[in-house]
């Protein structure tokens, strides 16, 4: 006897809801709308299931003078709605027709009607739930809405169909990110965000201190009770002479122990009290300063901290051990920079592979920007949809030629050389190029944007415009750094062969006038072992704007931070 043969069994019968091929949700009471309409055949093949479905309505009508309701249900699962149509019998239709609403619904899947655009509808049967929406004061109504204006509304900004597909494609760039390196042996290592180390040496640290808040503290409580005066203090001397005087008579006039010990205990709370008295004279309101510096010594970490800039020189003890490891986290600058490119708060990955060298990098960078480039063709095709509509035409095209084409390679002295061609054939920069300028953003784009018309890995920098920890070339004026360009964006990847040489690195540290003492663990490194070893850093956003074709960086980040702004 086969299974078919065999009857269901009473409470799989009773399981009428969602129960459909791959439905419901395994840890939600409804199917998620991407199960419904996002398969091949649009969900047609889904008539005359019954489920529950639930989102947030983008728009509603009432039809037939109020006798049912059409309603476009977004759940985020994907970038499409699922129709809705709610008998007037049903539920009170006008609270479900606005925008913002969020229901729950149960109904039968059917074909809709010839001529139709979706390839399903769901037939509500039963309402679950509303929740009501005001319109006269909702911010999002279904008007298209600029991103700027959006900015201003970060809390809701996740229900609009551009922010919620690039809630959708960052989440699949983390997971290409994940997969690429775990597929190639490299292990994840949580770097701290709270650092003693200035990684780039840039002087552009958030620092982490509680000196602030604490002073606040005691300034506040030296209010409600200020400190002991001088004649406090002479108080509770007094007593503790009193009190030890007459401790000196009772045992002078041999009196009983139980006397003398009521005394000496009453001495001791007046001396106990007198020290509380002059350490409270002590407290001085404001921070705390020693030699007309501040103290850090009383600081948390008994001595000055920051937020991050970047997670490489931990990453690297990682990577002198275990060879190849990655980082990805938040990392923070305190530029003030303004632009579309920048945030204080962003997200980098950063590999790290010892035994390797400037060459194995740029493989591993481009691999990698490659592999990002396909998952998203193949995951996100329908996000990249929408971007293509609403944003950039040609991001689908740009993710197809990037995952199959070779990037360019230049050293800078060929990029400069290019640059000072252009010049010369009319082109007109803000920034003079000449050998040695840290290249701009401006010269950047032209490289990738207008020569190329690809991505440019541009390696062997001057010395001069890089940090201390990138290995020295033979010619003593370039390192064996890397920066990755790509059109859109500019700078996406900066990355370098690390200084393994011990002499190097430790002249190279005096030299850019660093203290040595912070480095001394980074330069056991090279005392110990010290190993060929490489490695760079992707701006998880820029690659967000790379692929999407957005133009400012403060849209694809949940929660932007730059100068001025830090909501919620
Ligand atoms: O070039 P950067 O400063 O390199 C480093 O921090 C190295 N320690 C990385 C390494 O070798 N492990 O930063 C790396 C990338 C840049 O190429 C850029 O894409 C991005 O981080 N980035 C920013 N993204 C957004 N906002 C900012 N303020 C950024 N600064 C850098
Ligand atoms: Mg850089």
């Amino acid at each position: 006897m086969g299974d078919q043969a065999t009857p269901p069994a009473p409470e799989l019968a009773a399981m009428a809801i969602n129960d459909g091929p791959c439905l419901k949700h395994p840890f939600s009471d409804r199917a998620p709308v991407r199960s419904i309409v996002c398969r091949p055949d649009g969900g047609a093949g889904l008539a005359g299931q019954r489920v529950r479905a639930g989102g947030w309505v983008k728009t509603g009508r009432e039809q037939g003078k109020g006798s049912f309701a059409f309603l476009e249900v977004n759940d985020g699962s994907c970038p499409a709605n699922l129709q809705v149509i709610v008998d007037g019998g049903v539920a009170d239709l006008s609270t479900l027709v606005q925008t913002g609403t969020c229901v729950s619904v149960e109904g039968l899947l059917k074909v809709p009607p010839e001529g139709t655009k979706q390839k399903i509808e769901l037939r509500v049967e039963k309402v679950l739930h509303v929740g009501l929406t005001d319109p006269a004061s909702y911010p999002i109504p279904k008007t298209k809405l600029s991103l700027e204006f959006l900015r201003d509304h970060i809390h809701l900004r996740p229900r609009t169909n551009t922010i919620s597909a690039v809630a959708r494609i960052r989440n699949a760039l983390a997971f290409a990110t994940h997969s690429f390196f775990q597929e190639h042996g490299f292990l994840y290592v949580h770097t701290p965000i709270i650092t003693t180390s200035d990684c780039e040496g840039a002087g552009e640290m958030f620092q982490a201190t509680t000196l602030i808040s604490e002073a606040e503290k005691l300034d506040k409580e030296l209010i409600l009770n200020p400190p002991p005066t001088e004649a406090d203090i002479e108080a509770a001397k007094r007593d503790v002479g009193e009190k030890s005087s007459f401790v000196a008579q009772l045992k002078a006039a041999k009196a009983t122990k139980e006397d003398i010990s009521a005394s000496v205990a009453d001495l001791k709370k007046v001396k106990e009290n007198l020290s509380r008295v002059e350490e409270r004279a002590k407290l001085k309101p404001g921070i705390p300063k020693k030699d007309g510096k501040i103290d850090y010594g009383q600081d948390f970490f008994g001595r000055q901290a920051f937020l991050t800039v970047s997670g490489q020189l931990q990453v690297e003890t990682y990577a002198c051990a275990v060879s190849s490891v990655y980082t990805f986290g938040p990392t923070f600058r305190a530029e003030h920079s303004h632009t579309s490119r920048h945030l204080a708060e962003f997200w980098m990955v950063e590999p790290e592979i010892a035994f390797a060298d400037l060459q194995d990098d740029m493989n591993c960078a481009e691999a990698y920007v490659k592999y990002m480039c396909q998952w998203l063709l193949n995951k996100c095709f329908d996000d990249m949809e929408l971007m293509a509509k609403l944003y950039d035409k040609g991001c689908i095209d740009r993710l197809r030629m990037v995952s199959s084409t070779p990037f360019e390679r230049i050293t800078y002295t060929e990029a400069v050389q290019l640059l000072e061609e252009a010049v010369r054939g009319g082109k007109e920069f803000e920034k003079n190029v000449e050998w040695g300028i840290d290249l701009a953003s401006e010269h950047e784009r032209y490289l990738t944007e207008d020569i190329f018309k690809k991505p440019v890995i541009v390696y062997n920098y001057p010395k001069g415009i890089k940090a201390f920890y990138m290995r020295l070339n033979d010619d003593s004026k370039t390192v064996a750094a890397m920066d990755i360009l790509v059109p859109k964006v500019g700078e996406l990847i900066g990355g370098s062969q690390r200084e393994e040489r011990y002499e190097v690195i430790q002249q190279r540290i005096v030299e850019m006038g660093l203290p040595l003492e912070p480095y001394e663990w980074y330069l056991d490194l090279r005392r110990y072992g010290t190993v060929k070893h490489c490695g760079f850093g992707l701006g998880f956003e820029r690659m967000i704007l790379f692929a999407t074709g957005i133009d400012n960086i403060r849209d694809v980040i949940p929660f932007p931070r730059y100068p001025g702004r830090a909501d919620l």
